[in-house]
């Protein structure tokens, strides 16, 4: 594929050591803003959606869900008015995109949650461009429905491409199994009753939300959105996994997909059968239309049944009927994409460790577990708590960092159960066999033992939020705050 002139130019700051560090696009790289203003108004409110043929209140933006599609151009100053209709506080977080900390959305972090008839104004300078999300950061309520796709457009684009569509991959569980709240309460319970909602899943026990649907775009498998091509077509598909408790393998039907950006940011493109989104994390890929038929766009949630699915229909073949919504393409047992088979576009990149480049000025070494037993993350709740170093949010300590330091962070995963974990305020290195892994801002860490590390530049002061992407562990503890000295 044709994708020269992506890669981003850049100079490194040199810093004490003689080491130059990477001058990640954030909201201090000093891009130049583009001089317009988008505007936004957003509205936090109950909403009935249909769901698997029923009816169901539930909590979105604008009426809908997922949330209308905010799209900016990178310099952009986006103004962003959320108007809180809601019969509880709420925030709206640019999850992704490293804004100034007062605009980052996470309650009594950042700012005073939004209370129900208020509103609050989000302005920024888009600092950098790519695929994003907007959703809310408070307590449970992305998994109702407050989400929505955040695109932002670079200026000029070095993708070649006859069409895009925006896919969000979603689990469901609001106004059919209860509520969020009834899940997290069941999952709390120290024996939760058999045959209630919380399915055993891969666990044996009550750690996993079980969900009656899996959605794309807000649609169940039976009634899939349709994306249109032509033979010949080069098809951009921009993928987020704004779920709450479910990891996604997503591949489409008779087609390879050709990775080219990892969380909004330019890798070296990469073919794959499929690929793993875990919650938070976003792809971008391109496909050649070249097999006329109607095809499915498949998104299987990992260690559970069900499948979210759209349907690829190609102009040239009306007739063709789609396939059951319980077949399964089986591009999902191909090929798949790991963290090691992803290339940092970028010239930037950390040096790696050796005599001359010398290492981190700062190593977080953090242990991801499960505590059973006790008092879970909200203390006021009881039941179990997932936890960082042994602590439970918001009883933990914070994560102290020092402006310029080069900051690198080890994860390892004691639990049987993938973490995403993700930081807010900045891009990460992920640190892959080699060096030159992708920048990100959300890593999955496997279970059982996984391990996993990452590299940033403390460039961009405030506090920032560093959590488990799944609701209900963020909400249990897995949670800390990253606080500049
Ligand atoms: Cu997408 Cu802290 O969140
Ligand atoms: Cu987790």
């Amino acid at each position: 594929l044709g994708l020269g002139g992506i890669a981003l130019g850049g100079c490194g700051s040199l810093l004490p050591g003689n080491r130059e560090l990477p001058r990640i696009p954030g909201a201090n790289s000093g891009d130049a803003p583009s001089g317009a203003v988008k505007e936004f108004e957003i509205f936090s409110e109950p909403l009935e959606f249909e769901v698997g043929g029923r009816r169901v209140s539930t909590w979105g933006y604008n009426g809908r869900v997922p949330g209308p599609e905010i799209r900016v151009t990178e310099g952009d100053r986006l103004r962003m008015r959320v108007r809180n209709r809601l019969p509880e506080s709420t925030t709206v977080h640019p999850h992704g995109l490293p804004v100034e900390n007062a605009m980052d959305g996470v309650p009594h972090l950042t700012q005073p949650p939004i209370p129900p008839g208020g509103d609050f104004l989000y302005e920024f300078t888009v600092p950098t461009s790519g695929t994003y999300l907007y959703h809310s950061h408070a307590g449970l309520q992305l998994d109702r429905g407050l989400y929505g796709p955040l695109i932002v457009e670079p200026k000029r684009e070095p993708l070649d491409y006859d069409r895009e569509y925006v896919i969000l991959l979603d689990d469901w569980l609001d106004g059919v199994n209860g509520t969020p709240e009834d899940a997290f309460r069941e999952m709390n319970t120290e024996a939760g009753p058999p045959g209630g909602m919380m399915g055993g899943g891969m666990m044996g026990d009550s750690s996993m939300v079980e969900y009656p649907f899996y959605l794309i775009n807000g649609r169940p498998p039976e009634d899939p959105e349709t994306f249109e091509v032509r033979r010949g077509e080069r098809v951009r598909l921009r993928i987020s996994n704004p779920a709450s408790d479910t990891l996604f393998r997503f591949a489409v039907g008779g087609h390879r997909l050709t990775v080219t950006h990892a969380d909004g940011q330019p890798v070296e493109p990469v073919e794959v059968d499929a690929l793993r989104i875990g919650s938070g994390e976003r792809y971008d890929v391109l496909l050649e239309a070249g097999e006329p038929g109607v095809w499915q766009v498949a998104a299987a949630p990992e260690g559970r049944s069900g499948l979210a699915r759209a349907l690829l229909r190609y102009r040239e073949s009306a007739a063709t009927s789609p396939p059951p919504p319980n077949s399964r393409p089986e591009e999902l047992n191909g090929e798949l994409l790991l963290y090691g088979d992803l290339h940092n576009l970028r010239e930037e990149t950390f040096p790696q460790d050796g005599p001359l480049a010398g290492g981190p000025d700062r190593t977080l070494d953090l242990t991801l577990a499960r505590q059973m037993g006790g008092m879970g993350g909200m203390g006021r709740r009881p039941g179990r708590g997932w936890t960082i170093n042994g602590q439970t949010y918001p009883d933990a300590e914070p994560l102290e960092v020092e402006k310029g330091e080069w900051v690198r962070v080890e994860l390892t995963n004691h639990s049987p159960v993938p973490h995403p974990m993700h930081l807010h305020g900045h891009f990460f290195q992920v640190r892959t066999e080699g060096g030159g892994g992708p920048f990100k801002d959300t890593l999955l860490v496997e279970g059982h033992m996984g391990r996993a590390a990452f590299d940033f530049v403390a460039d961009n002061p405030g506090k920032w939020f560093f959590h488990c992407h799944l609701t209900y562990h963020m909400e249990s503890g897995m949670a800390r705050v990253v606080r500049y000295r």
